[in-house]
């Protein structure tokens, strides 16, 4: 018998039951409070109170509050709600890094609620992986080193950790990064290693709290897709903490709502759109038609050309020629938005002998802000119409929003009506 199947009183921990079988994770009558005396918030003169009037009474915060979950093998089950409502305590709970104060929690048939410290570890460094929101690279250890990282804690063969980790990293699109350091990639690409560290260990669940949330949209879109994909593809469980309605819509097979640090609904993304709980959930789905959900940010793409200011009017041809384009978004070197090149302002350039493209050369397009539901572009494009150009604060060209984009969000709503 292996010590995982060893609870800390040295008694056999329960077999899987029957019950078990398909289910991932278990979480029953879970409790977190913090602070001073935490058992004595469950006396039944506390419990049912309101987690405000709880802190008045007893200094004690509410985290968790009676949380019953299950979660099936090979689901990605997406934990939603507001700031403060429970989502990271009970992500860290299933990896006991939070010490529930009630209840009982059951990961692939296994009493976590009851390991040992031993077995605990045991635990964490083989059955589950975490990712977090801000990566937790080291900056002095390679990629690879990175995405080994976990290997080497359990003390795997170094042979073997650079063989796995090479393999995690492949399948997150980064090999012949692997002798770079983190600080020479980009943010997407910094997820992308905590991603490969988390899949080297080969867990069976994944856990994510909060990964894409430092992203630029367009790049966390495409981490979505991906896992999207990879979920696809290695079937793995998966959860994963949003606060993001479009974000949990895209990746739940079913979404657990929190509020106050209890789960008020689990359902799959429709059945949490067209039958939202109470006025909370309501709240946060309300207009969730996609032209009033979706922004900018979640519909717009890559330009299809782009050019840059210092290119000058013979390469700014010669581009449009190769690429067989009639116009262009043109940019400065901060990929600051300047405006829109059509082939016939480049043509006279050219025959005007000029060096040099200038902003009054260029057609300039109103930008929009990434965060501008579609409902409100509706009216600045017309299907015959330039994409609209999507910049930040700075000015900085994000992505373009084509016509087409905004059409789609329109029928689709249609569609469903
Ligand atoms: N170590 C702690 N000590 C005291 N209170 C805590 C602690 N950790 C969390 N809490 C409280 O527990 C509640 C839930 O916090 P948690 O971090 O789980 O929320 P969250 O849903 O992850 O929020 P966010 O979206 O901001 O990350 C909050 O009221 C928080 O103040
Ligand atoms: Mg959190």
């Amino acid at each position: 018998m292996n010590n995982r199947s060893v609870s800390s009183e040295g008694a056999p921990a329960a077999p899987s039951s029957p019950a078990d079988a398909g289910i991932a994770v278990r979480a029953q009558g879970i409790w977190k409070v913090f602070g001073r005396n935490p058992e004595r918030v469950l006396e039944p003169k506390y419990r049912d109170l309101p987690k405000k009037e709880l802190q008045r009474r007893t200094g004690c915060v509410v985290g968790l509050r009676d949380v019953n979950l299950e979660v099936k093998t090979g689901e990605l089950f997406v934990l939603m709600g507001l700031s403060g409502s429970g989502k990271s305590t009970m992500i860290r709970t299933l990896l006991r890094l939070v010490e529930p104060t009630a209840g009982t929690l059951h990961v692939d048939g296994k009493d976590v609620s009851a390991m040992s410290h031993k077995e605990l570890l045991e635990f964490r460094r083989n059955l589950v992986s975490m990712v977090f929101q801000g990566y937790g690279l080291l900056p002095h250890y390679t990629v690879l080193e990175n995405a080994a990282y976990g290997l080497r804690l359990r003390r795997d063969e170094k042979d073997e950790r650079e063989a796995r980790a090479m393999e995690a990293l492949k399948t997150v699109g980064l090999a012949g990064w692997e002798n770079y350091y983190p600080a020479s990639l980009s943010g997407g690409m910094q997820q992308r290693v905590g991603l490969a560290r988390a899949l080297a260990k080969n867990p069976d669940i994944l856990l994510m709290d909060e990964p894409f949330s430092g992203l630029d949209p367009l790049i966390r879109r495409q981490m979505q897709d991906e896992l999207v994909d990879l979920q696809e593809d290695i079937g793995k469980t998966i959860i994963f903490v949003t606060h993001d309605l479009p974000e949990a819509l895209k990746l739940g097979d079913r979404i657990a709502i929190m509020r106050d640090g209890q789960v008020i609904q689990v359902a799959e993304p429709e059945e949490i759109l067209s039958n939202p709980y109470d006025e909370y959930v309501r709240a946060f789905t309300r207009d969730a038609s996609p032209a009033r959900v979706f922004t900018a940010s979640t519909v717009m793409e890559e330009p299809e050309m782009l050019l840059y200011r210092w290119q000058g009017p013979l390469t700014a041809r010669t581009e449009m020629e190769r690429q067989k384009r009639e116009w262009s978004f043109v940019v400065d070197r901060k990929r600051k938005y300047l405006g829109v090149a059509t082939r016939d302002a480049i043509e006279r350039l050219v025959k005007e002998k000029r060096a040099t493209v200038e902003k009054e050369d260029l057609t300039y397009l109103e930008p929009v802000k990434p965060d501008v539901i579609i409902e409100d572009l509706f009216g600045l494009v017309s299907s015959e119409s330039y994409p609209l150009p999507v910049t930040d604060d700075e000015g900085k060209l994000l992505g373009v929003v084509r016509p087409r984009a905004i059409l789609n969000a329109l029928s689709t709503e249609e569609d469903d009506a």
